[in-house]
């Protein structure tokens, strides 16, 4: 099957920047969101990160007017998703509202379309379950933000067809996008590997033995990364942070416990560059 239209399911974050990509990428894409103000923010946001790509030189004027043409939002979510061969859901980290997401786009979406998520952490298997079509649903889990960064993790539930798998491969590629593929499990390989990293990290300065600024630096220089853990989350966001990992910990146990220093930080609402201050200021 080839993909045509491409409904992006709420306009944060991510789903702004999946939206760019798609249509930067020729797809023709609605977007869709809860309300006209966060509709509206959400094409902002899109409409920010295509006048970058002109001001970097990545894209002409002329790109940028067929691009931002390509995008049609919506809060109407039968109009999102009718013709659209394939969803890419990016609403909250919820399992509750996913599967209430998927449930709908069950109902509204043709036959024939694939339903994707880009859960960081979430089971794509249980995601699936509010769908009679489980061997469609699949995981495309881009990283932020999604035009830049080359990897997207496809993640396979217990029931994803070759078929969708084979599809959810050819789309990556068509994106211009490198792709791994992890079958269902707390994670993936990213955030299983990433998140036991920060909360480590979150511990040596919760127990008072550095800074956060050198575990940042000691990551940088010693292992050549390209920003530290600390860095990292506040842009990826600390809410999104502890809600991967309080799944590792209720899927793999005590060892992924969340540091009470990065619980405190999402408390008092210090999520990261979104809000201005997470670990750092901005
Ligand atoms: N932030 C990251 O770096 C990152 C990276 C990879 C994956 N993710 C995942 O992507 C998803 C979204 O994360 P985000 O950071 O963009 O969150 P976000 O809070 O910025 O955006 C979520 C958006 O979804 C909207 N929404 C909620 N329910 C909706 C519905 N029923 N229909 C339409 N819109 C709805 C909200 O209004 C909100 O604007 C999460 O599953 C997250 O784990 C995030």
């Amino acid at each position: 099957m080839e993909i045509r239209k491409v409904a992006v399911i709420g306009a944060g974050t991510m789903g702004s920047g999946i939206a760019y990509l798609c249509a930067w990428k020729g797809y023709s894409v609605s977007v869709r969101e809860i309300n006209d103000e966060l509709l509206k923010k959400g094409m902002g946001r899109i409409r920010e990160m295509i006048v970058g790509g002109v001001n970097r030189g990545k894209l002409s004027p002329k790109d940028a007017e067929q691009i931002m043409g390509r995008i049609k939002g919506t809060v109407d979510l039968n109009e999102a998703v009718e013709d659209a061969d394939l969803v890419i859901e990016a609403v909250f980290e919820d399992i509750n509202v996913k599967k209430e997401v998927f449930a709908q786009l069950d109902q509204s979406c043709p036959s024939r379309t694939i339903l994707a998520s880009n859960t960081s952490a979430l089971s794509i298997t249980e995601i699936s379950t509010t769908t009679k079509r489980p061997d469609k649903v699949v995981g495309l889990h881009f990283f932020n933000p999604p035009y830049a960064m080359k990897l997207v993790e496809i993640v396979l539930g217990e029931k994803t067809s070759e078929e969708t798998k084979k599809i959810a491969e050819e789309f990556v590629k068509s994106l211009g996008k490198e792709k791994v593929v992890v079958k269902d499990s707390p994670g993936f390989i990213v955030n299983r590997i990433v998140l036991p990293m920060l909360n480590e990290a979150c511990y040596l300065v919760y127990e008072g033995k550095t800074t956060i600024e050198d575990v940042d630096k000691a990551a940088m220089l010693g292992m050549n990364f390209p920003m530290g853990p600390f860095r990292l989350a506040d842009y990826v966001g600390l809410d999104i942070a502890l809600a991967v990992l309080n799944r590792l910990y209720e899927a793999l146990g005590e060892k992924f416990k969340p540091c009470p220093l990065l619980v405190e930080k999402v408390k008092a609402g210090y999520l990261g560059m979104k809000t201005r201050k997470g670990f750092y200021e901005y």
